[in-house]
């Protein structure tokens, strides 16, 4: 399975700590960046093609960090598509993919130590959405409202 991740200086030194372990466990990942830590470089630089490649379906699912992971949350989800949400605990990790059809799992470098956020990111990968059909009938709603905000802007 491959994972697409990314951060800005904020999430950089947990990005690394995930991509050692997400390669010595087998995944194929995708880097989007930021490939050194640059001191005041910027979330949406790295976040926005992750989650564009999650929405064009060329990753199935993304890693998106910054110092809280609150920057990093709010420009994912504003490329259609994506349902991404800031995760601090292993049951959201895994309810939020089965319930939600969460693509993006963004995560805080300053708030969640590496060791927890490997428990989170397991969890987030092995997790299937269940596709229930009041899952469904939600995230419908979800992708209607999607459609007609963007219809209102042409
Ligand atoms: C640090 O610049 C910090 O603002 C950023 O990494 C992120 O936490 C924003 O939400």
């Amino acid at each position: 399975m491959q994972i697409g991740i990314a951060a800005d200086h904020g999430g950089f030194d947990l990005k690394e700590t995930l991509i050692m372990r997400l390669k010595a466990a087998g995944f194929q990942v995708a880097d989007f960046g930021a490939f050194e830590l640059v001191p005041g470089d910027d979330y949406p630089d790295h976040v926005i093609p992750l989650a564009q490649a999650v929405a064009r379906r060329e990753v199935p699912k993304g890693l998106a960090i910054c110092g809280s992971g609150v920057g990093a949350c709010v420009a994912a989800n504003k490329v259609p598509g994506v349902r991404a949400a800031l995760i601090t605990d292993v049951f959201s990790a895994h309810q939020g993919v089965e319930d939600d059809e969460m693509n993006v799992m963004c995560l805080g470098g300053r708030v969640t130590g590496h060791a927890l956020a490997w428990d989170l990111v397991q969890s987030f990968l092995a997790a299937r959405f269940t596709g229930n059909e009041r899952f469904v009938r939600r995230l419908r709603k979800v992708a209607a409202l999607e459609r007609r905000e963007r219809d209102s802007l042409l």
